[in-house]
């Protein structure tokens, strides 16, 4: 098969839901009609790692299981789908964030009751930094939900995206009667059942059939709706879809395998394959032929017999080979790899060979960090792998002043390999570690004890955000920076960030420095 059709079959993308609202289970029915599981059950990832817990090595015992979870690639019809999994639990979030940076569309599960919760928010958020293309499944219709016109207004107003049903639901709750297939125009009815996949019925809306099969109230009302969504909905255009202004939507129930087969089949059809990605030197097209890709992710290894960890590479371009050098652009020097691994289902397995659009694990001893570029020898460094402002802040303090070599060792690592945020106060030099969560402050304390000997103390600060700043006023910005001297910083790239201790501070700063741009993400 040529690259370009290889590329061109491939699916990437992440489901990403509030906890809850059912993306295990809908990754594990996708699983199901792809092949690549056989029996419900058998994802169990995100299950455990959602659990609102404060026990991190619980959580990361499960992340460790989950390496092979973390990508999942199967054959369906004749694409390949690649499902990048997603920490479930929030203090995870920047994880999230960066994986989301590798995908080339994006399916968010809504829980009918619930509708548009923070955490989808939030991600949805960075989705529409990169204009990701965006399908929506609204899940638990055999649960009382909430009228779906309604929902579709608030998917609306709170994704900040423009919506299109391409299913609608018949009742809920006791009494769902199934979907109608706006897309292929035919119904679902449905069956409580997890085996059984529902059958479609060819059936015009019109048709007296209708009020057979769903009960004469439920088809007038059915009409009702569909003259409503003809009047008030434009009619799908894909293009709005690629570019990630119009968001399709479905609804079925996960758990029941009902309106999963329709959304996959729409998937397939409509989503993008790989992308064109933005380098600083120029964009980068999936067919050219010379391979390029980039680090988006870094799992360690908790074992401390098998200390190695996994470099999660997204294709941008090209065929990636075994065993054929490439060059690690940070480093400057050329690298070979003798055991890449796909996933393929829930299995890691050794690969030949990996095309645009695929994501490989490489074995790595620390010469990889977040947002590294590999390519075949060309100078390129991909964009787009920001950090965002953290949430919580702490001092970092050596608590062993004979280990501080082991500590400085560690805490670069760590930082490299995405755990949290460095930043280094310029007026005292003392170090800030900023995360989104608690629990990443008890993971880098126990990883630098077991992995690097190192032993930390961490110190309260009391900061509301990171934001990176930047003026084309210089003489405004050395103004700022003096002014504001002991709450300056530099992130571990050595850009200057302003450390702000609460929201008025941060409005003040905005009032009064009117040429000075304050992000809260480091790309901008
Ligand atoms: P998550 O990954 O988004 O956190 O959600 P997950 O799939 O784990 O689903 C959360 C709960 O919602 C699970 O119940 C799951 O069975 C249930 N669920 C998912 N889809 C549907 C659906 O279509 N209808 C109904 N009624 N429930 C659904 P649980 O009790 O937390 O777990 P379990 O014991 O059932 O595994």
């Amino acid at each position: 098969m040529s690259l370009e059709s290889e590329i061109k079959k491939r699916r990437t993308f992440a489901i990403i839901s509030h906890p809850d609202a059912g993306k295990t289970t809908l990754t594990e029915k996708l699983l199901l009609f792809g092949g690549a599981i056989h029996v419900a059950g058998a994802v169990k990832s995100n299950k455990i790692r959602k659990t609102a817990t404060s026990d991190w090595m619980e959580i990361e015992k499960q992340r460790g299981i989950s390496v092979a979870t973390s990508v999942m690639g199967f054959e369906y019809r004749d694409y390949k789908i690649n499902i990048l999994d997603t920490p479930g639990h929030q203090d995870f979030a920047e994880d999230t964030f960066r994986t989301l940076t590798a995908v080339d569309s994006v399916i968010i599960v809504v829980d009918s009751a619930k509708g548009v919760e923070t955490q989808t928010r939030k991600l949805m958020n960075v989705c529409r930094m990169r204009n990701t293309p965006i399908m929506v499944f609204v899940n638990k219709l055999d649960r009382e939900g909430r009228d779906p016109f309604d929902l579709m207004d608030e998917l609306e107003s709170e994704l900040g995206i423009s919506v299109r049903p391409l299913s609608w639901p018949i009742s809920k709750g006791e009494t769902f009667k199934g979907v109608y297939n706006l897309y292929k125009e035919n119904l679902q009815l449905y069956t409580p059942n997890k085996q059984i996949i529902s059958q479609s019925v060819e059936i015009d809306v019109e048709s007296p059939e209708l009020d057979e099969k769903v009960g004469d109230k439920n088809a007038a009302q059915l009409r009702e709706d569909m003259e409503l969504i003809h009047g008030v909905y434009e009619d799908f255009d894909k293009e709005l879809y690629l570019e990630g202004l119009l968001a399709p939507v479905f609804f079925g129930s996960a758990l029941n395998n009902f309106g999963v087969k329709e959304l996959l089949d729409c998937f397939v059809e409509i989503a993008p394959s790989p992308r064109p990605v933005q380098a600083i030197e120029r964009t980068v097209v999936p067919n050219e032929n010379n391979f390029s890709g980039f680090v988006f992710k870094i799992h360690a290894n908790m074992d401390p017999n098998h200390r190695s960890c996994i470099a999660f590479v997204k294709i941008c371009s090209g065929k990636f080979e075994r065993n054929v050098n490439y060059k690690h652009i940070r480093h400057g020097k050329m690298m070979r790899f003798s055991s890449p691994t796909a996933f393929m289902a829930q299995k890691k397995e050794t690969v030949d060979e990996a095309y645009a659009g695929d994501i490989i694990g490489l074995p790595d001893t620390g010469n990889f960090k977040i947002g590294d570029t590999l390519t075949g020898g060309e100078e390129l460094h991909f964009k787009g792998l920001p950090s965002f402002s953290p949430e919580m802040f702490m001092y970092l303090e050596n608590a062993d002043p004979m280990k501080a070599k082991q500590l400085e060792k560690g805490v670069n690592q760590l930082m490299d390999e995405g755990v949290a945020q460095l930043f280094v106060n310029q007026y005292n030099n003392r170090k800030i570690i900023g995360t989104v969560g608690q629990l990443q402050f008890e993971v880098i304390q126990y990883r630098l004890l077991h992995e690097y000997n190192a032993q930390c103390r961490w110190e309260p600060i009391s900061l509301y955000k990171a934001c990176w700043i930047e003026s084309d006023d210089m003489q405004e910005l050395e103004n700022f920076k003096k002014r504001k001297m002991q709450f300056m910083a530099k992130d571990k790239e050595g850009r200057d960030v302003f450390l702000a201790d609460s929201n008025y501070v941060l409005q003040m700063a905005q009032n009064d420095f009117k040429s000075i741009k304050f992000h809260f993400t480091s790309e901008f």
